[in-house]
């Protein structure tokens, strides 16, 4: 059983408070990704699971275990760091097996357990070698190792790619997720980076100043994440965010400073409690059009970023920025006046105060 529940965890160190009420439940042999800006409390929430932490309140469970007063080396959990903490006089062998050692585990099954992880990580014909003699993606499979040879019910990966090249983390990316695939171990990868979060959780987890935002599905996230901060958090180049009223007329118009947006055809329920009331209005820079001329929002274009198939419009509309990926195609330069225009259908509307969806 590896089923982890978080109940009401709170963490302050001294005056600050990093955690606040974070309640989770992590099915057993899930891959959870947790992702937010540096310092909103990841590697802490992490540590706690660990037993690296106390919390302040709150109560941790893995299976049906309370675990707040065990001693991390007795919660069955392996922890991968983002510096990997190997111990540079040892070998390769000694590093994966160090662990196992202290536990007194029989000299045989260790080499077992190390050959066989070793084996599922491709790097049996590294075990003699000391750990500066292996390369940055070598020395994270043998981090990742050292965590597999516990045989642990957890894995808490704290961001274990970020010291690698662009390349090599692609490639280190698909090897977890298989490594998940056929351990079929519950665990939990933190991460800053939300391409990362997107390509691999089955489930993901927000985070923002030790709160959690939001806790679904990759798509879901992005098709209809709960808030502004999501929204904006997820999905690349980011969501662009207009102010705008919204008026009742035949369907929706929405009247902002420096455009006005007819949709005729709208549905007006679920903007019904904001008629004549400022909004956020969010959309993706692939829900924008390039249109020749007419309705839609006038902008300036400022840079255009071809990436190969599309490109990406840099414009300016008044005081705002606003992003539209097109075809690469669209013969366009800087200083043209352009008309973007959004679908109504893949809008997305926020409160101006509490900035939480209001359709979703
Ligand atoms: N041991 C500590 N003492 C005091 N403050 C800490 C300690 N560890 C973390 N913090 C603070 O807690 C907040 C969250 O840190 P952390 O969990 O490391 O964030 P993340 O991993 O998301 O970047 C930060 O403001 C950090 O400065
Ligand atoms: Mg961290």
């Amino acid at each position: 059983m590896a089923e982890l529940k978080l109940r009401d965890i709170n963490k302050s160190f001294g005056e600050t408070h990093v955690l606040h009420d974070v309640n989770l439940d992590i099915i057993d042999g899930e891959f959870l990704v947790l992702v937010g800006p540096s310092g909103c409390g990841k590697s802490t929430l992490l540590r706690l699971v660990a037993g690296l932490e106390d919390a302040s309140g709150g109560e941790i469970y893995i299976g049906d275990q309370q675990v707040n007063d065990v001693a991390p080396k007795d919660r069955a959990i392996a922890m991968v760091f983002q510096n990997y903490a190997l111990y540079p006089h040892m070998n390769i062998y000694d590093n994966m097996a160090f662990g196992l050692k202290l536990k007194k585990v029989p000299r045989d099954e260790i080499k077992e357990r190390v050959l066989a992880a070793a084996n599922i990580l491709g790097i049996e014909d590294y075990l003699q070698r000391r750990p500066k003699e292996l390369s940055g993606g070598q020395r994270q499979r043998v981090a990742v190792g050292r965590a597999i040879v516990r045989n642990p019910a957890v894995f808490l990966f704290d961001e274990p790619l970020s010291n690698l090249d662009a390349k090599l983390r692609v490639q280190m990316r698909s090897e977890i997720k298989k490594l998940h695939t056929e351990l079929k171990t519950t665990m939990i990868y933190v991460t800053h980076d939300q391409v990362e979060a997107m390509t691999m959780g089955d489930r993901i987890v927000i985070m923002k100043d030790g709160y959690l935002m939001q806790a679904d599905a990759p798509l879901e996230i992005y098709n209809r994440p709960k808030n502004k901060f999501v929204a904006g958090f997820i999905g690349s180049p980011a969501m662009n965010f207009l102010t705008a009223k919204v008026e009742a007329t035949q369907g929706i118009t929405l009247v902002g400073k420096d455009f006005t947006l007819n949709y005729p055809e709208a549905d007006e329920t679920k903007l019904k409690a904001y008629i004549d009331q400022e909004v956020v209005v969010g959309v993706r820079p692939e829900h924008l059009t390039l249109e020749p001329s007419g309705e839609g929002i006038g902008v300036t274009l400022e840079l255009s970023e071809l990436m190969g198939s599309e490109s990406y419009l840099h414009a300016i509309m008044g005081d705002n920025k606003i992003v539209a990926r097109v075809d690469a195609s669209e013969s366009v330069n800087p200083g043209d006046t352009l008309t973007f225009l959004p679908d109504f259908e893949n809008l997305h509307f926020f409160d101006a105060q509490t900035e939480a969806s209001i359709c979703n």
